[in-house]
């Protein structure tokens, strides 16, 4: 199968782009920039410019492709706004779909994306999913909860740095997943006809919560935490100052997630009828105690490496001290 794959360079689609291309599918990248994908290339994939912004650079790379998988959302980085890429640059591209030859859609959204009407993202996730059942595509919706890959840069690296973690007061369990395992449903969705115009959660095996996921860091790094809460009010506070100011305007949106987080409502789901549809085990899925417990062993491996490497280079640098026997 020839899959047109956009985002390809972000967290969760290289991870999509990896695992189709071991699964002997031909891999269509639409990026925004050729030096950022060059991995890409590498990996055997075909890489081409474009842009979700630029419709007119859309339509060419849909030419022969039996899928689109969009993997794409604004980088907090980003001067585009999160209105900009995930709901007119999305349009853009269903709209192009909508006057190809093909008629498969996999689209990433959030879990309970409805219930939040006031969080932008959220709302521009329900949104694209109601459009997308009304565009006659024969699309698959996946909703995500968190990936496993952000908690390196939460709590992980900042436990390892004896830097502050910080942690929102009022904060939800949430049902993280591998992006790996994520791929897999993406890619087994394209293989399964039962998935078509439909919605799935997919979600990690159980919800953590913050202090739970620090004790499971300190306990595999053996280090303490530095913890430092921050209230649901600060938060708003930050988010009103960064939206007057244009670099802000994607951080404020990010900091919506806030009254999200605060919702104290779980950030999980029960995974039985997508496991079943989509022909995947449970018993498969990565769980956080492995995932954490990889990273911290293979960290801590590179760690005892350098110092010994350090220690090596300390001995040898040991001066023979020049002309000793001469005074
Ligand atoms: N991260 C999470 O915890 C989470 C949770 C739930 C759902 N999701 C959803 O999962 C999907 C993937 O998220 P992610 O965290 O992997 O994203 P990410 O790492 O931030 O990557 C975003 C990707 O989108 C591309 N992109 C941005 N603007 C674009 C444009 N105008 N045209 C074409 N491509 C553009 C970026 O390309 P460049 O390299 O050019 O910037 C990059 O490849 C998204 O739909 C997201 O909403 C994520």
């Amino acid at each position: 199968m020839r899959i047109l794959l956009v985002g390809a360079t972000g967290t969760l689609g290289r991870q999509v782009a990896r695992y189709a291309l071991d699964q002997g599918h031909e891999v269509r990248c639409l990026v925004r920039s050729l030096s950022r994908a060059s991995f890409l290339a590498e990996w055997g994939a075909e890489v081409v410019k474009g842009d979700l912004c630029k419709p007119e650079t859309i339509s060419p790379a849909l030419q022969e492709v039996d899928a689109v998988i969009d993997a794409a959302t604004t980088r907090i980085t980003d001067n585009l706004s999160i209105e900009t890429v995930d709901w007119t640059g999305k349009v853009n591209l269903i709209q192009a779909v909508q006057n190809s030859d093909t008629d498969r859609y996999i689209f990433f959204s959030i879990l309970n994306a409805d219930q939040y009407p006031d969080v932008p993202l959220m709302k521009i996730k329900h949104c694209t999913e109601l459009f997308l059942q009304e565009s006659g595509l024969n699309y698959t919706t996946l909703k995500l909860a968190g990936f496993m890959q952000g908690l390196i840069a939460q709590y992980a690296i900042p436990i390892l740095d004896d830097e502050v973690v910080w942690v929102s007061g009022e904060n939800t369990p949430i049902a993280y997943m591998n992006t790996q395992d994520i791929a897999k449903f993406s890619i087994k969705a394209l293989e399964t006809p039962e998935t078509e115009k439909k919605s799935f959660p997919v979600v990690g095996t159980r919800a953590w919560g913050a202090y739970e996921l620090i004790d499971l860091c300190e306990r595999l790094s053996s280090k303490s935490a530095k913890i430092s809460t921050v209230s649901l009010t600060v938060l708003r506070l930050i988010r009103r100052v960064t939206r007057f100011f244009a670099w802000g305007q994607n951080t404020a949106n990010r900091l919506f997630f806030a009254e999200v987080l605060a919702s104290g409502k779980a950030f999980e789901a029960d995974m039985d009828n997508t496991y079943e549809t989509f022909g995947l085990d449970k018993q498969e899925m990565t769980t956080m105690e492995e995932y954490l417990s990889e990273y911290f062993t293979r960290i801590m491996k590179k760690l005892k490496e350098i110092d010994y490497q350090k220690n090596k280079n300390k001995k040898r640098k040991k001066p023979t001290v020049p002309y000793k026997n001469q005074f």
